[in-house]
């Protein structure tokens, strides 16, 4: 099942080859080549099947990275074998035969030193970084919340790494037990000096077997913490609350978080369902604050627009797809993600040894400052 799945998941990721690639490598021009890797190609040739994947990356921080820059990375080999292994895809495609939601982990994403690297640079030291979270209630009035969170992401290059960062300076091997590699049981730091500091979930130690750890073990990168560098499919009360931080929904309307919120979540059944039910909105205005439907019609037409692209990046049927499929290891209140080894594994060697991998809030996120009004 895992062999077979990953296998799958391999025709997918090197999609944008696909069949239609191997005849442009056969005609040969190289614009066309370039083509079949182009955005274009990946996000709206293949529709329906990556439709979620490209809707959240046009709103992510990647937006002007090309697929292939993660998925494929350069170099003469990956291109030809992806586009040879890309063929049967589109046999799957037509036939429906994928998996929805797509599952991960991607399996053959290459190495970050190959994608993510090539524009980010770990040893870099990047010191702190502030988070101000901005959120509202669903009272009438919308208040607001400001939540500020300072996170020492630090790095550097291995002999002075330190922070978040640390985790891909230093050399981090790890044992999940399931494919989600959520369920992790063992890591092992390799120390300067060559020897390994291990750590242990002692529940689940008779699972940690030699063989195990020979054939499973991974080296920790990029995106065991980043799985959701570009797709982040945010769920409609953050992006209800960062347009309203912004100011492209007024705050001052009455109820509009509440109201906003009703129509998306739970999920619609279709975008049409769900852009009538924004539309409804208006209707609430007009019986419940009569005045306000007059005097603010123009902010409330925007909030309208403004739901209905909240809509957009947040509704997925097709592909079975919520803001609940994808979750990010990046943090720990959605998924486990860091929780995944802090507070769970216990060091079994080294200087270290008896002590469980750091749980103070404070090491990971320090202060809140106080943001002036
Ligand atoms: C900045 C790097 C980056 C770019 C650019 C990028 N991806 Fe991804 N993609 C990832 C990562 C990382 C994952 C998640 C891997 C995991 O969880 O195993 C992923 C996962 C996916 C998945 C699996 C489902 C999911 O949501 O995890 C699909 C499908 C996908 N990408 C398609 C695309 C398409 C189509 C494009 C271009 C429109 C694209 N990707 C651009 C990094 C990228
Ligand atoms: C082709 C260049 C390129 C590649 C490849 C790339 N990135 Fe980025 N990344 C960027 C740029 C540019 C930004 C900043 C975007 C901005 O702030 O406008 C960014 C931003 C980020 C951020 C900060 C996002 C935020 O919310 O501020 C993270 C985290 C990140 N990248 C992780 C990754 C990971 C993980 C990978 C590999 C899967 C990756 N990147 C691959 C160019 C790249
Ligand atoms: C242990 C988990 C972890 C690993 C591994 C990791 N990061 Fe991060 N990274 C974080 C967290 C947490 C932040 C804080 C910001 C956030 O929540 O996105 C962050 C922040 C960033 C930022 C934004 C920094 C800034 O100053 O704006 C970039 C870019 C980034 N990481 C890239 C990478 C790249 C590239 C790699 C692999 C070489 C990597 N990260 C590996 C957890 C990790
Ligand atoms: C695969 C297991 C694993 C995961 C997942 C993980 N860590 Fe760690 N982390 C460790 C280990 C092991 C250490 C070293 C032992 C210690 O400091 O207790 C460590 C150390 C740290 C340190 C101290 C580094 C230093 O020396 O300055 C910080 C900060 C940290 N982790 C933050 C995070 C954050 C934030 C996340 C989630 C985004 C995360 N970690 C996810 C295993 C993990
Ligand atoms: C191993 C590192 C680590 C530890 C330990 C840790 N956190 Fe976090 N926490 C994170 C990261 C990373 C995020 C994501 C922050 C972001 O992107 O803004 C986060 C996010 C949060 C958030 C949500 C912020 C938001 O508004 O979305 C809360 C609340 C939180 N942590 C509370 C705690 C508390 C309380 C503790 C101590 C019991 C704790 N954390 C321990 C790493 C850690």
């Amino acid at each position: 099942m895992g062999h077979l799945r990953s296998h799958r998941n391999k025709l997918f990721f090197l999609m944008f080859g696909g069949a239609i690639g191997i005849i442009l490598l056969v005609v040969g021009g190289y614009q066309l080549v370039e083509f079949s890797d182009s955005v274009g190609f990946c996000g709206r040739l293949c529709h329906t099947v990556m439709y979620p994947e490209y809707t959240t990356y046009q709103a992510s921080p990647h937006s002007r990275v090309k697929c292939a820059e993660c998925h494929v990375g350069s170099g003469a080999d990956y291109l030809v074998r992806s586009k040879v292994s890309g063929v049967p895809l589109i046999f799957s495609t037509i036939f429906n035969s994928y998996h929805r939601p797509i599952p991960t982990p991607v399996e053959n994403l290459r190495p970050a030193p190959e994608t993510c690297e090539q524009c980010h640079r770990p040893e870099k030291f990047s010191g702190d970084l502030v988070r101000v979270h901005i959120s509202y209630q669903q009272d009438e009035n919308n208040t607001r919340k400001v939540d500020t969170r300072v996170l020492p992401v630090g790095g550097g290059g291995l002999d002075a790494a330190q922070g978040i960062h640390w985790h891909i300076a230093a050399r981090v091997w790890y044992l999940a037990l399931d494919e989600q590699l959520q369920d992790i049981a063992w890591v092992g730091v390799e120390e300067q000096g060559g020897e390994l500091t291990e750590y242990l979930d002692p529940k689940k130690a008779a699972e940690v077997t030699p063989e195990r750890l020979k054939n499973e073990k991974r080296l920790m990168d990029c995106i065991d913490c980043h799985n959701r560098a570009t797709h982040i499919f945010r769920s409609p009360n953050d992006l209800i609350d960062a347009a309203l931080s912004q100011g492209m929904i007024d705050s001052s309307l009455p109820f509009i978080k509440r109201e906003g919120l009703k129509a998306l979540d739970p999920p619609n059944s279709s975008l049409a369902e769900a852009v009538a039910k924004i539309e409804a909105i208006k209707d609430f205005y007009r019986t419940s604050y009569p005045q306000v439907s007059k005097e603010k019609k123009a902010a409330i037409d925007r909030a309208v627009e403004q739901l209905k692209e909240v809509a957009r990046l947040t509704t997925f049927p097709e592909m079975k797809v919520t803001w609940k499929s994808y979750l990010s290891n990046a943090g720990h209140q959605e998924s486990p993600g860091c929780l995944r080894c802090h507070g769970k594994l216990t060091a079994t060697s080294g200087p270290q040894k008896g002590t469980p991998v750091g749980i103070n809030c404070e090491s990971c996120h320090y202060f809140e400052l106080r943001i002036p009004k």
